[in-house]
C-alpha cells in the first residue's frame, strides 16, 4: 500500500512538507496544494526539486479553462514536473462559485469538453482528485463512465459532495461504486485517522493502489509511522517539529504569519490534548510569538 500526503492549502506549502518528512514517517508521494491562475510565481514549485526529491511531489492545478490548465502544465513541466493533478474537489464558496473544483462537477458537459482537451493536449500524465458530485450523489455513475473515458495515471476519490463540505461522514458507498467500475488505478481519500479506520478501510477494499492522508497526519503527525507498525510519537518529537517548523518560517516570514501557520496546525493537533484545554486557549489567543512560546511550553510541561 503507497500513502500518499493530501494538498492541504495553507499548510502543506514545500516548506511544511520537507521538514513533515526529516520529522515523521515518510508519505511514498506528496500532492501540492493547488495552483489556480496562470499569473502564479514559480518560486514555492521551485522549493521542491523534482530532480533531487527522493519522494515524487505533484503540483495540483485547479482550472476549468482548457487554455489555462495546459499554461500551467507547461510550466510545471519547465519547474522539472513529470505529472500533474487536476482538482476537482474543491468545495469552497469562492472557488466552486466561478466553477472550478468541485463546482466544475454540475457541468458535466463542460467538463467533458475541458477532460478531451487537456488530455489531447497536456504535455504531462494527469491524475485527477473529484468529490463524487455537487449536491446529488446521483451523478456519481455518469461522473465516473466520464473520467473511465481518459487515460489518467489515477483517480483519487473524496467521497463527499461539495455540499457535505467535510460533515461526517464520508458516503463510503459511492467510493464502493468506484471501486467496483473504475477503470484506472484508485486512491481513496477521507477521514483516515487512526490504523483502525484504515484497517477498516482496506477490509472492505483490499486492492486500492493507494489511500491520501491529510487532516490525520496534523491530529496525529505519527500516525504514518503506526500505519507502518512504529509506536505513538512522543511530545518531544511533536515539539520538535514544530520548533523546526517554527524556525524555518521565520527565515521565509515574518512572526505574524508564521503564528498564523502554527496556529492552523494546532487547530486539528489540538485533538492530541484533551485534557489542556486552558493552555490551548492561551495558544490560540496569543497575538506574538513570545505568547505562543509560552503557551506551547505549558502545554508540553
Ligand atoms: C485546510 C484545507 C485545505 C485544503 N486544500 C486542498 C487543496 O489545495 N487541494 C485539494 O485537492 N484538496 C484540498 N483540501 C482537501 C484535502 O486534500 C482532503 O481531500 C480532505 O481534507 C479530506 O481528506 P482528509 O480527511 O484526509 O483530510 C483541503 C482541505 C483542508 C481542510
Amino acid at each position: 500500500m503507497q500513502f500518499y500526503m493530501a494538498p492541504l492549502e495553507g499548510i502543506t506549502g514545500a516548506l511544511f512538507r520537507t521538514i513533515y518528512q526529516k520529522h515523521f514517517f515518510p508519505f511514498d508521494r506528496m500532492y501540492t496544494p493547488f495552483f489556480g491562475n496562470t499569473g502564479f510565481n514559480t518560486k514555492e514549485l521551485k522549493k521542491s526539486d523534482p530532480a533531487k526529491d527522493s519522494v515524487p511531489v505533484i503540483p495540483q492545478i485547479l482550472s476549468n479553462k482548457a487554455e489555462d490548465f495546459l499554461q500551467i502544465a507547461a510550466m510545471m513541466k519547465e519547474c522539472g514536473y513529470e505529472t500533474v493533478n487536476l482538482n476537482l474537489g474543491c468545495p469552497s464558496g469562492t472557488v466552486t462559485g466561478k466553477g472550478r473544483g468541485s463546482g466544475f462537477l454540475r457541468d458535466i458537459p463542460a467538463l467533458s469538453a475541458f477532460l478531451d482537451e487537456i488530455f489531447e493536449k497536456c504535455p504531462l500524465p494527469i491524475s485527477v482528485k473529484t468529490r463524487v458530485g455537487y449536491d446529488d450523489e446521483s451523478v456519481w455513475p455518469e461522473l465516473l463512465t466520464l473520467y473511465n473515458r481518459f487515460p489518467m495515471t489515477e483517480l483519487i476519490v473524496h467521497p463527499r459532495l461539495k455540499t457535505d463540505m467535510y460533515k461526517p461522514p464520508v458516503r463510503i458507498g459511492t467510493f464502493a461504486y468506484a471501486y467496483e467500475h473504475a477503470k484506472m488505478p484508485l486512491v481513496y481519500n477521507g477521514d483516515i485517522c487512526t490504523v483502525s479506520d484504515y484497517e477498516q478501510l482496506i477490509a472492505e477494499f483490499p486492492e486500492i493502489k493507494a489511500v491520501m492522508i491529510g487532516r490525520g497526519m496534523l491530529r496525529n503527525p505519527g500516525l504514518l509511522g503506526e500505519l507502518h507498525g512504529q509506536a505513538p510519537v512522543s511530545d518531544d518529537e511533536i515539539r520538535a517539529w514544530l520548533t523546526e517548523l517554527k524556525e524555518e518560517n521565520l527565515k521565509a516570514f515574518t512572526e505574524t504569519p508564521t503564528l498564523f501557520k502554527l496556529k492552523e496546525i494546532w487547530a486539528y493537533l489540538q485533538d492530541r490534548y484533551p485534557d489542556r484545554k486552558k493552555e490551548l486557549k492561551q495558544l490560540f489567543k496569543s497575538k506574538k510569538l513570545y505568547e505562543y512560546e509560552n503557551a506551547a511550553a505549558s502545554l508540553f510541561r
